[in-house]
């Protein structure tokens, strides 16, 4: 499967959102709904995008005892989401609760079970040995049965050498040659990212804040073939 760009939809309205998936797609076929939207707007902008034809990556970060992960990962693979995140860090017992969680639900709901991947460690933060700290969670979410990981592209590389093909990557932190890094401290380029190994792209404000979401957006799948 050739990498893809998910667009973080990281605005706290459903009409800006709308405006933003009306805009992009389907140049952009995956849109990320995280905390700052789904609080704003829940299930509506869920909706939308399934709606739409396009997917949804929920990026709620889920990180609580095994069984209330276990919950909300069942409740949100019955609202169709093709991917979502749980914390890493929460351990090898409560990703595999989300784990088995999403293929419960998604069964009972007659829905595909959504991909599941854990978040290592965010790629605002910077600490000493991260990239194995990044190692350790990226292989605890493997044990588990995790379909993959959020990294940065800083330890994509790696983790792809360790793990089979198949074990996805996702990179944010993306950044198009030029623009600024803003709270992000480990960022790098789409050409970067695409040669580390990363699957799934994920770009937020340099599409978000561009005077012109479109033509920002063609830029940076242009920057990904
Ligand atoms: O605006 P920017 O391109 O930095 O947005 C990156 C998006 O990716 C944000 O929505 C952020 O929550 C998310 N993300 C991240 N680092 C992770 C996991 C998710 O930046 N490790």
């Amino acid at each position: 499967m050739k990498p893809q760009l998910i667009v973080a939809l990281d605005v706290d309205s459903f009409a800006q959102a709308k405006k933003l998936v009306d805009k992009l797609y389907p140049y952009v076929k995956i849109f990320k709904v995280g905390s700052q939207l789904f609080t704003a707007c829940g299930l509506k902008v869920v909706d939308y995008v399934n709606k739409k034809g396009a997917k949804v990556f929920l990026d709620l970060k889920f990180h609580d005892i095994p069984n209330t992960v276990g919950n909300a990962v069942a409740s949100a693979a019955r609202l169709g989401v093709f991917m979502l995140t749980v914390h890493a860090q929460g351990g090898v017992e409560m990703l595999k609760a989300a784990r088995v969680a999403a293929q419960r639900s998604a069964k009972q709901a007659r829905v595909s079970r959504p991909i599941i991947v854990a978040v290592t460690v965010l790629t605002s933060q910077m600490f000493e040995n991260l990239h194995q700290r990044v190692l350790d969670l990226a292989d605890d979410a493997y044990t588990a049965g995790l379909d993959g990981v959020v990294a940065s592209v800083e330890e994509a590389g790696d983790i792809r050498k360790v793990f089979k093909k198949d074990f996805v990557i996702i990179t944010p932190g993306i950044r198009p040659q030029g623009s600024q890094a803003a709270d992000q401290k480990r960022v790098a380029t789409p050409g970067a990212a695409i040669r580390s190994g990363s699957d799934f792209l994920v770009v937020g404000r340099p599409i978000v804040e561009a005077e012109d979401q479109l033509a920002a957006a063609k830029q940076i799948l242009k920057e990904m073939k």
